[in-house]
């Protein structure tokens, strides 16, 4: 059977660190509130100038030298973002020029926090349908820009970083096993950000207030994550013939650390099997989850066979799973 196996991985953070107590200068704020409501000590935030494909690019690199795979090997690059360079075109197109990945198709995914799970999905739909053979997923935010500042409830949560995988078709028992996707649009406001979009561009009127405003309702989004991380593993495991005790490292996305712990608690998942990264790099959306699996990566935590479970969940709202085999 033809799967898709991860065969490199790759990091970028930009080299600028915000810590919170840099941020309780800028606002009424402090360590001990963010730490222990969130598990955020600090996040990277890129130069001006720098969209997502600057921080994307370099992740993407580090993952075709891990693998030792060329560029013009690349048969699809998906961009997974919720802060493109441009409205458009896709920032994947972007990468693939800086990659010179001149063979790659190219696309970018929206799905909030759940946009990597969602274009890895995507990536392993096309590797098993034989379309394509090595895929390259990356997930790229670029968030410390578009970040009202003024709001202390949603600026003290995000970071900016990339993180990229490449995929490829492989026989065999390694690679992705299975991939779950869900949806609910009818709770799309209780985490939306409002303008700047079609709807509601930005305008000289726009009050600065409105400007850059992510609405969060954020103990409802609370309770809504901790379900949908229940039943993102549990319905990505569902005829897999792997259990939640066969598991043996799970990567969900670094939405805070009270929400991942309640969720693999109830899972009955013991805290050390489960990769956290969030005290150092923030919520960085959808760079959040290949960010933190080469950091897990890169610390040795997984051996070759290990069941490992990807799992997200984000606006829209948006939730996911991916069983992969290592
Ligand atoms: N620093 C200090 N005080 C703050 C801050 C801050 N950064 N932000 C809010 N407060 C204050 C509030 O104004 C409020 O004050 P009041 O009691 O005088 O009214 C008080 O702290 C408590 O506010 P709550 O919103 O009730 O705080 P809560 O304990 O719910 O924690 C949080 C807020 C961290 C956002 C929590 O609801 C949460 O984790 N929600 C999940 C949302 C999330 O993780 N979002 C990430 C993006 S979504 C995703 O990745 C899937």
């Amino acid at each position: 059977m033809i799967r898709s196996r991860i065969i490199g991985t790759g990091q970028y953070l930009p080299e600028k660190i915000l810590t919170n107590h840099d941020l309780a200068k800028l606002m009424d704020t402090s360590d001990e509130w963010i730490r222990q409501r969130t598990g955020i000590a600090q996040r990277h935030v890129a130069e001006e100038g720098e969209g997502a494909s600057a921080l994307g690019y370099p992740a993407a690199k580090r993952a075709l030298e891990a693998a030792g795979v060329d560029p013009g090997e690349v048969d699809f690059i998906i961009c997974c973002t919720t802060t493109p360079d441009y409205l458009f075109p896709a920032t994947a197109c972007l990468i693939q020029e800086m990659l010179g990945c001149r063979r790659a198709a190219a696309c970018d995914v929206s799905a909030a926090c759940s946009g990597f799970v969602y274009g890895l999905a995507t990536a392993d739909a096309f590797i098993r349908a034989g379309l394509y053979k090595t895929v390259l997923v990356v997930g790229a935010e670029r968030q410390a820009n578009r970040l009202n500042w003024k709001r202390r409830e949603t600026a003290v949560l995000f970071g900016d970083g990339a993180g990229a995988v490449l995929l490829r078709a492989e026989e065999g028992e390694r690679g992705v096993l299975k991939t779950y996707l869900g949806a609910d649009g009818r709770h799309a406001d209780i985490l939306i950000m409002l303008t700047g979009g079609s709807r509601k561009p930005f305008e000289d009127t726009t009050q600065e207030e409105e400007q850059l405003a992510i609405h969060m309702d954020g103990q409802d989004l609370f309770k809504r994550a901790v379900g949908a991380f229940g039943l993102a593993v549990h319905k990505t495991l569902e005829g897999s013939g792997v259990s939640v005790d066969d598991l043996d490292l799970f990567v969900p996305h670094q939405a805070n650390t009270r929400i991942v712990y309640t969720a693999a608690e109830r899972l009955g998942l013991p805290a050390e099997k489960v990769f956290m990264n969030i005290e150092k790099v923030g919520n960085t959306t959808a760079a959040s989850v290949p960010l933190a699996l080469d950091e897990a990566v890169r610390q040795g935590c997984l051996k070759e066979g290990d069941n490992l479970m990807l799992a997200a969940f984000g606006a829209g709202l948006t939730w996911g799973g991916a069983l992969v085999r290592w």
